[in-house]
């Protein structure tokens, strides 16, 4: 019954494009506020650990235009703002855990009254030696788990102990500042009764709705929120709006006032967290041919103050270790350490990123130990494409998806069980059986591989073996401006790691006019999951696009949603719609089919009309017709991912529902007198499935790539002795600018089908590509290398000094 006007494959243009080039756009900021709207501030601890002696606030409160002033004392409750630990109360009390963190809260007539009163107070500090860094984090055991987790597959020790060669090493990697556009936001708006509408700029409406319902005793059906879109989240908009959302409660529900608040620039970079930064060690057995036969990883995890979103983040990273290789025997241990700093959080990749840098590091470590070129290692590392049933063609059409997706999968049993991160439990897990040929560690078997054949294509196309050489030969010529080229591939997983997250609901009501509103959980920051949704609705009921409204994401519209993460927006939300879709569809064509008196099976919604029998109808003439005939043509619609089945505890199972693939070519220019480089040219392919909109996945892998490079190149987080941020604003901290980008930038699509079956066949683009940029910082390394003899041993984030530092060392002057 579907139509043939196929918009689901569509490369249009994100839906707000016009909005956000012409600054029409509205954010939270932008909303109009009621006159008596009050603005609010916070007053941020100069220490990164202590106590406060006194604290003095009567300044603050005669400060011109302020309206009330709150300590951790007068709250209502502690007002936690943990997503996961009850560990993050509002406002500090006494106890002051980083350099940062909200000591009271100011309510004044305007935004700036407010950030000058904030600067008031007159505080007696107790100060005590902070716990910075890893190395003292582990020093005085803070961590957040009783011991480190591990996770091993097949008999590590032995396999090092029988290897023909073994290497040991160790990567620093810093964190990175999220550097949305828009900064956190929220406005509360009180109404009768006592509930409470919210305004906020979040990844996760039902989250707020949460925390807010939690710090002031209401039920959450009291509490509504709206998110209309973001200026960019990237994991920063997970959990650390909460705050704002519920000191603008807090402030209406006493005082009856509307209340608004945003982050200055500044603020928003000293009070909230950022990506987690790690150290890995690794020791690794391989032998001559370059075959991987152990590697032992120890991950080191930064998670700042307070526990957030750290534990599935150090998982992920663990979830990462393999990438893309077959190793059969891995063991890793996480160590998730607690210190003076802002709590980090999520960030594009979840810790991804981290656990497959380390594993880059080695593939490039053991690769110039045996001379190799880097690519023919990994090659020889791969999984095998397909899966365990074999070999397939890159190409091999797959089926054509089934009609209906939504009825085809089997519910999976006692969901609701695995509901929240077990506490405790034991550390190590037993260690596993060594994983077949094409298992992970974790015991996943792999069975959508496509990177032997997507590297291969790349590399052709890249034309990288000439280009090696090429390189080398530049390298011998010229003593000053080195080059390096590397070719890194990415899997990435695709699902949240907490199973139950993994579920979407959607509301879809079609008009009389026959025009198209939908809503559903997952909210737009950027990334085109409206348009995408959109289409997906647009396809269903073979209608142009533009019929189709998405309205602002809303918690009494869908409820119990989980955050827009894991970059499973679109699969999960596209699904939902798309069942809402059908039961309307449905509904319309049997009642079109017994009004003309034809089969239902043969009522057609195509090109912007209904076919029934030989009668054609335009849209709105069939909804007004089902209208008129008291059909309902409003549906709510959901979906829960199949397959998924995860044991944390034990690390074993199947987390994730399929794999998103991508390789990128990397080509760099580094000046070995200042330690300045070029980015010259990115070459990238990504497995997008049958992707949605192409147009869209192309920015998401643009900007990804770029975001990951910038991670690993120039964006550095400087901490002083005392735990003050000194990167807090873009003087300081740099992230890429336009012309950092490649100057010559290739993307493009692998033409795959997911084998699973996912909305059309299409795959998450969302992070994958972010890790595309670790082909830049291995690129670094390689024109580093040419620099001497040795290995260079990088640390990230690669800054001109710290490649600077490298070359000397490699010159042996260091
Ligand atoms: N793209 C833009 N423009 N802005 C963003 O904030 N966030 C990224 C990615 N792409 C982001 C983005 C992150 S961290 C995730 S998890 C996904 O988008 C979330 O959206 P999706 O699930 O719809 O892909
Ligand atoms: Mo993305 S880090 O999962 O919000």
């Amino acid at each position: 019954m579907s139509g043939t006007h196929d918009t689901a494959h569509l490369a249009l243009p994100h839906d707000a494009a016009t909005l956000h080039v012409t600054g029409k756009a509205r954010y939270v900021d932008d909303i109009p506020a009621p006159a008596d709207c009050l603005h609010l501030a916070f007053g941020l601890s100069q220490i990164a650990h202590g106590r406060i002696a006194a604290l003095d606030l009567a300044a603050v409160r005669a400060a011109p235009g302020v309206v009330g002033v709150w300590e951790a004392k007068d709250l209502p409750s502690d007002c936690d703002c943990s997503p996961s630990n009850h560990d993050e109360p509002l406002l500090s009390g006494a106890t002051i855990r980083y350099l940062g963190q909200p000591v009271f809260l100011v309510a004044a007539t305007s935004h700036l009254a407010a950030r000058r009163a904030a600067r008031l107070a007159q505080i007696t500090w107790q100060e005590r030696d902070p716990v910075l860094s890893l190395q003292e984090a582990l020093e005085v055991d803070a961590r957040f788990e009783e011991g480190p987790r591990i996770w091993q597959a097949g008999d590590v020790g032995a396999a090092l102990d029988a290897a023909p060669m073994v290497l040991d090493g160790s990567i620093t990697m810093g964190g990175q500042e999220h550097f949305y556009l828009e900064g956190q936001a929220a406005l509360v708006l009180p109404q009768d009764n006592g509930d409470l509408v919210v305004m906020s700029s979040t990844q996760h409406p039902t989250e707020i709705q949460h925390k807010v319902a939690h710090a002031l005793h209401l039920p959450m059906h009291a509490v509504r929120v709206e998110t209309r879109r973001m200026g960019g989240g990237f994991g920063g908009k997970e959990s650390q709006g909460n705050a704002l959302a519920v000191a603008c409660a807090v402030v209406a529900q006493a005082l009856g006032r509307p209340a608004k608040m945003r982050y200055d620039r500044d603020d928003d970079m000293m009070i909230t967290g950022k990506r987690h930064d790690f150290r890995i060690d690794y020791s690794v057995g391989f032998d001559a041919e370059g075959r991987i036969h152990a590697v032992d990883f120890v991950h080191y995890v930064r998670c700042g103050w307070s526990q957030d979103l750290s534990l599935p983040v150090a998982d992920r990273a663990m979830l990462h270790a393999d990438n893309a290789y077959h190793i059969p025997a891995l063991r890793v241990e996480s160590h998730r350490l607690r210190t003076n700093t802002q709590s980090a959080t999520a960030f594009r990749g979840f810790g991804g990123p981290q656990g497959m840098l380390g594993i880059e590091r080695v593939m490039d470590h053991v690769a110039h130990h045996l001379a190799l070129d880097p690519l023919e290692l990994r090659r020889r590392n791969f999984y095998a494409d397909g899966g365990a049933g074999g070999l397939s063609a890159p190409h091999a059409p797959a089926a054509p998806p089934p009609e209906d997706i939504s009825s085809q999968w089997k519910p999976d049993e006692d969901l609701a069980s695995r509901g929240a991160v077990p506490e405790g439990g034991p550390e190590v897990a037993p260690v596993s059986p060594a994983p077949g040929p094409q298992s992970t560690h974790y015991g996943q078997v792999v069975e959508d591989f496509v990177l032997n054949a997507l590297t291969a294509r790349l590399a052709q196309t890249c034309d990288y073996a000439a280009r090696r050489s090429a390189v080398a030969d530049w390298n011998e010529a010229n003593p000053v401006l080195k080059r390096g080229i590397a070719l890194t591939p990415v899997k990435f997983g695709i699902s949240f790691t907490l199973t139950h997250l993994n579920q979407a609901g959607a509301l879809v009501h079609v008009y009389q006019d026959g025009s198209i509103q939908l809503n559903h959980g997952g909210t737009e920051m950027g990334q085109g999951l409206y348009q995408k949704v959109a289409q997906v609705a647009a396809r269903v009921f073979g209608v142009p696009v533009g019929l189709v409204r998405l309205t602002a994401t809303d918690t009494g519209k869908v409820p119990n949603t989980s955050a827009t993460a894991a970059s499973s927006g679109s699969d999960l939300n596209g699904m939902a719609v798309k069942a809402a879709c059908d039961t309307i569809r449905d509904r319309m064509a049997a009642h079109l089919a017994a009004l003309h008196q034809v089969p239902p099976q043969s009522v057609v919604f195509a090109e912007g009309g209904v076919t029934v029998g030989e009668t054609r109808l335009g849209f709105a003439e069939a909804a007004a017709l089902c209208y008129q005939g008291r059909v309902s043509l409003s549906a709510t619609g959901f979906y829960r991912t199949p397959k998924l089945d995860w044991d944390r505890l034990r690390g074993q199972g199947r987390p994730f529902f399929y794999f998103a693939y991508g390789a990128a070519c990397t080509e760099v220019v580094v000046d070995t007198l200042t330690g300045e480089y070029r980015i010259l040219r990115a070459d990238i392919l990504q497995d997008c499935g049958a992707s949605l909109n192409p147009a869209l996945d192309l920015g998401q892998i643009e900007g990804g790539y770029v975001q990951g490079a910038g991670w690993l190149t120039t964006e550095e987080l400087v901490w002083d002795e005392r735990g003050r941020l000194r990167t807090h604003a873009p003087s300081t901290y740099k992230i890429p600018a336009c012309s950092d980008r490649p100057e010559v930038f290739n993307v493009a699509l692998w033409d795959g089908r997911n084998v699973e079956e996912t909305i059309y066949r299409s795959k998450a683009v969302g992070e994958p590509p972010f890790m595309l940029g670790i082909s830049a910082f291995l690129a670094l390394s390689d024109a580093v290398a040419a620099c001497g003899s040795g290995y260079p041993a990088l640390d990230a984030p690669a800054t001109p000094e710290r490649v600077l530092a490298a070359i000397r060392r490699m010159q042996g002057e260091l």
